[in-house]
């Protein structure tokens, strides 16, 4: 990690692909970031595994050890606070963060989603794109507000449906389209090219794609 740069919580349950392409880009250097930790609600997931590969701090946060969800939340904003967190990237973090925690961390928490929202919002983006036989659909990494799947779009790249297309082959190609987007949307966020206006609307500097 570069000794410049942010702190970054990456938040994830499953498989941690997005993960593994973060911490990459932050080897390498591409994203400058003076810190990594792992926020996991699910010990078993294959993402811990992957963290521990690649000597990544992991917090693990079960929510069944905390009586409420606002416990629960609060024991992850205390953790964030004493790891002095300034960006928190959601990759397949399978919860939906209360307002309370939102406003806590307002247009610094990131999420990527594989759809082009608003379309095909929910945790089955790419089956229902690919079952409603549209011609493409995409990825999109935003700033989370309090409603799900919602909030500024930071990048947006499309993705094309070929009618040959499997699911499965077209799950790979926006996957492989998430690895590079993420890293790119945090590293837009670190050299302070993403602004926020009315807290409503997001621009880039560069505008890519569709
Ligand atoms: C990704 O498709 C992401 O867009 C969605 O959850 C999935 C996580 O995949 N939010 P992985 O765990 O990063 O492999």
């Amino acid at each position: 990690m570069s000794k410049a740069g942010i702190n970054l919580a990456i938040f994830a349950s499953g498989r941690g692909s997005n993960f593994s392409a973060i911490v990459k880009a932050a080897g390498q250097g591409k994203i400058k970031a003076k810190s990594v930790i792992l926020i996991c609600d699910k010990p078993e997931a294959l993402v811990v595994k992957r963290a521990q590969k690649a000597r990544v701090k992991i917090v693990l946060v079960k929510r069944e050890d905390w009586t409420s969800t606002a416990d629960f939340e609060e024991a992850i904003i205390q953790r964030l606070k004493h790891y002095k967190i300034d960006l928190i990237a959601l990759a397949g973090f399978m919860r939906v963060l209360s307002p309370v925690f939102v406003k806590q961390y307002r247009n610094r928490i990131m999420n990527i989603h594989p759809s082009l929202l608003p379309a095909f919002k929910g945790a089955h983006a790419i089956r229902n794109a690919f079952n409603h036989k549209v011609s493409s659909t995409g990825v999109t990494v935003h700033f989370i507000d309090e409603q799900v799947d919602h909030g500024p779009v930071i990048l947006r790249q499309k993705v094309k449906i070929g009618r040959k297309d499997t699911l499965a082959l077209l799950e790979k190609r926006i996957h492989s389209v998430e690895h590079k987007l993420y890293p790119e949307a945090i590293k837009l966020f670190i050299d302070g090219k993403v602004r926020i206006s009315g807290g409503k609307v997001c621009s880039v500097e560069a505008i890519p794609i569709l």
